[in-house]
């Protein structure tokens, strides 16, 4: 897919206030740090749409781009992250849930996991509560750039039997970088895909 056009509509803490909800709509979430907004720049070729940073905890609201004036990407605040309070931990997995629960438009949410990682408790427990909840989804893990090749593989192979052991049908999963763009056309494919 051709990224024709890409731009920051509005953030906000309150679904009931995000843009209407007739277009369909990709979020990105997981840990904080772990780089779902240096993604969102990498899918758009834009880098400083959504802001980064090297310190956990930049993103704190929920944010709407408008791509090809078609459809929405969503940068949220991360989850999980030992480094950012506790008060404001608890303040956006509420938000979040709140938004995954009630956000009508959704159409696949993206679970960013760090490619480098043992599979983490709260990314397991935050994937089961979207199954349970029937929001579809999938998996991307990230920063890549930071392994070899086959040991890239070796994690993401051991993350998915991880996950064969509570589920019965994997969810599709992609391996990126933002830093390589390794992974821009699948993901944008699979958009498209989604979009039809
Ligand atoms: P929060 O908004 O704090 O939840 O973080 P985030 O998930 O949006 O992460 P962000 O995109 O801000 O990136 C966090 C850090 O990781 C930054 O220093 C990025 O440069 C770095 N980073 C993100 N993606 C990659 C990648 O693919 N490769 C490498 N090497 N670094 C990356
Ligand atoms: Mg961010």
């Amino acid at each position: 897919m051709i990224i024709r056009e890409a731009k920051f509509l509005m953030s906000n803490s309150r679904v009931d206030q995000c843009p209407p909800p007739v277009l369909p709509e990709y979020a990105f979430i997981g840990r904080s740090n772990v780089g779902k907004s240096s993604l969102i720049n990498m899918l758009t070729g834009q880098k400083g749409l959504a802001k980064t940073s090297s310190l956990p905890g930049k993103t704190q609201l929920i944010n709407h781009f408008l791509i090809n004036d078609s459809w929405y990407l969503v940068d949220l605040p991360g989850y999980g992250y030992a480094k950012v309070s506790k008060v404001s931990r608890a303040a956006w997995l509420k938000m979040i849930n709140y938004y995954m629960r009630h956000r009508e438009n959704l159409a696949c949410v993206f679970v960013l996991i760090d490619s480098r990682h043992e599979p983490q408790a709260v990314d397991l427990e935050f994937m089961e509560m979207l199954g349970n909840e029937g929001v579809p989804f999938v998996m991307v893990f990230t920063k890549t750039d930071k392994l070899s090749g086959s040991r890239t593989q070796q994690n993401v192979a051991s993350y998915l039997q991880k996950m064969g052991e509570s589920w019965d049908e994997l969810p599709r999963h992609f391996i990126t970088s933002a830093e390589e763009k390794t992974g821009r056309e699948e993901v944008l494919g699979f958009i498209e895909e989604v979009n039809r």
